[in-house]
């Protein structure tokens, strides 16, 4: 970075500097934050609108035990989950593991031998990989079942690349899939005007080709959703977004009737679909998390903006940069090391309230490529809709920020950042006098 300096840092001017930079980028925001404090007023009025329509009452927090045949808590979550987002039906279950599974029950739900499933937003997210069949061997993936996937690269320019898409399109396919957040990778995230673009043109020249949406990390960005906007079917996970940070595991998935009912068979059985399955008396916290959803959403994209340009003012690339509309949680950094990795996901973990004595250590993940190094002291572990960071162990060594419920845990744990980046010698503090 500039002005650089060399020998011992001293940390309490490295502190004072580091204090005044995310006061200084946190003013300059102010107008910013102030949008996104506002925007969750029509996510939250969606949330209220639907709890009075269901008539949601304390009668609802109960769930049965065995079967669960006729929960009526069950019931008037999956009804308020679909009218929240814009959906026919969903499915929201605590016997999702993951967004993963949930996305991975839709598609295998879905999907039969010898139909084709085209991603036309580049390779999906990476644990996607092996349920599609991508890595891996022996587990039963969609291409060990018959299935055939191909995959459009994405646009520089224009993020999808029409003009692929739309020779892609003159072949009937059963199946166009599409990644709303970024995931790992340094792209864009989708608007969702542009996920509404992306439908109608398919739905044009392919009425009956059903149009899957990767929400993960999406909702409530904005006052729409995929389902919305002509997406057949979503998916996402319950310790993200939607779960409003208090969530302790789950997924959901909505879109058209028939499409929900299949992927419940897959989570299930054929013959029970979504009618069995019981939430182990943690109705309350699924909705009482989607009642906090919009709120925590919009922390979780002002401390995005406060990251965003803290990191860009220093002179690293960003992506999102401060120019760019957020259609997703995730703010990327590119650090360029290793260990400037571990420094800033090992500062970050001090931050968090749980397990603030751990030092985050590369290592393996079920799904995963490449080790991961992870920041993520949350209550609920694993959950990224808490101030988390992480980061697959590859070139050129992109951290991946995201969640939070307050921006002051942000900016507390960009200061400690930013002071030891340059206790380690990543950054230099600016010449004085
Ligand atoms: C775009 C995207 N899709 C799917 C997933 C998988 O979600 P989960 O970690 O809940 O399995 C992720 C996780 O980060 C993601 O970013």
């Amino acid at each position: 970075m500039q002005n650089l300096k060399s020998g011992v840092v001293d940390e309490e001017r490295a502190r004072e500097w580091a204090q005044n930079h995310v006061r200084s980028v946190a003013d300059r925001l102010k107008s910013k934050t102030l949008e996104r404090t506002e925007a969750v007023i029509p996510c939250l009025e969606k949330v209220l609108e639907a709890f009075a329509i269901e008539r949601l009452g304390n009668q609802h927090f109960a769930s049965l035990t065995g079967y669960g045949h006729g929960d009526q808590g069950r019931e008037v979550i999956d009804r308020i989950f679909a009218r929240v987002l814009g959906a026919d039906k969903a499915a929201v279950r605590l016997q999702f593991v993951s967004g993963t599974h949930a996305i991975a029950a839709a598609l295998f739900g879905v999907l039969r031998p010898g139909d084709l499933f085209l991603s036309i937003t580049g390779k999906p997210y990476e644990t996607l990989e092996e349920v599609i069949g991508l890595r891996g061997s022996g587990q039963g993936s969609l291409i060990d079942f018959g299935i055939f996937y191909e995959e459009l690269a994405l646009s520089n320019e224009t993020i999808i690349d029409f003009k692929a898409l739309d020779q892609a399109l003159e072949v009937p396919r059963k199946m166009f899939f599409i990644q709303r957040s970024c995931g790992y990778s340094w792209r864009p995230s989708l608007s969702i005007d542009l996920i509404e673009e992306l439908c109608e043109r398919i739905h044009q020249k392919q009425p009956d080709a059903i149009c899957f949406v990767d929400n993960c990390y999406g909702e409530f960005v904005e006052d729409r959703e995929p389902t919305d906007v002509g997406a057949d079917l979503i998916a996402g996970s319950l310790i993200k977004n939607l779960g409003g940070t208090i969530v302790p595991t789950g997924g959901y998935i909505a879109g058209r009737s028939d499409l929900v009912e299949k992927a419940c068979c897959r989570l299930t059985a054929p013959g029970i679909g979504s009618q069995g399955g019981i939430s182990f008396d943690l109705n309350r916290l699924v909705l009482q998390g989607l009642f906090l959803a919009p709120q925590m959403i919009a922390e979780s994209l002002i401390g995005a903006d406060l990251i965003c340009g803290v990191f860009e003012d220093l002179g690293f690339a960003v992506q999102p940069s401060s120019r760019e509309d957020r259609g997703d949680l995730i703010q990327g950094i590119q650090l360029d090391d290793a260990e400037a990795l571990k420094v800033v996901c090992k500062a970050f973990q001090a931050c968090s309230p749980v397990g603030a004595y751990l030092e985050p250590v590369p290592s393996p993940m079920p799904g995963y490529e490449n080790d991961l190094v992870m920041a993520g002291g949350t209550f609920i572990d694993g959950s990224t809709s808490e101030f988390s960071a992480d980061a697959p162990l590859r070139p050129p060594y992109i951290l991946y920020v995201q969640g939070g419920t307050h921006r002051a845990h942000i900016h507390i744990a960009l200061i400690r950042a930013l002071v030891a980046l340059t206790k380690a010698g990543f950054l230099d503090l600016p010449q004085t006098g």
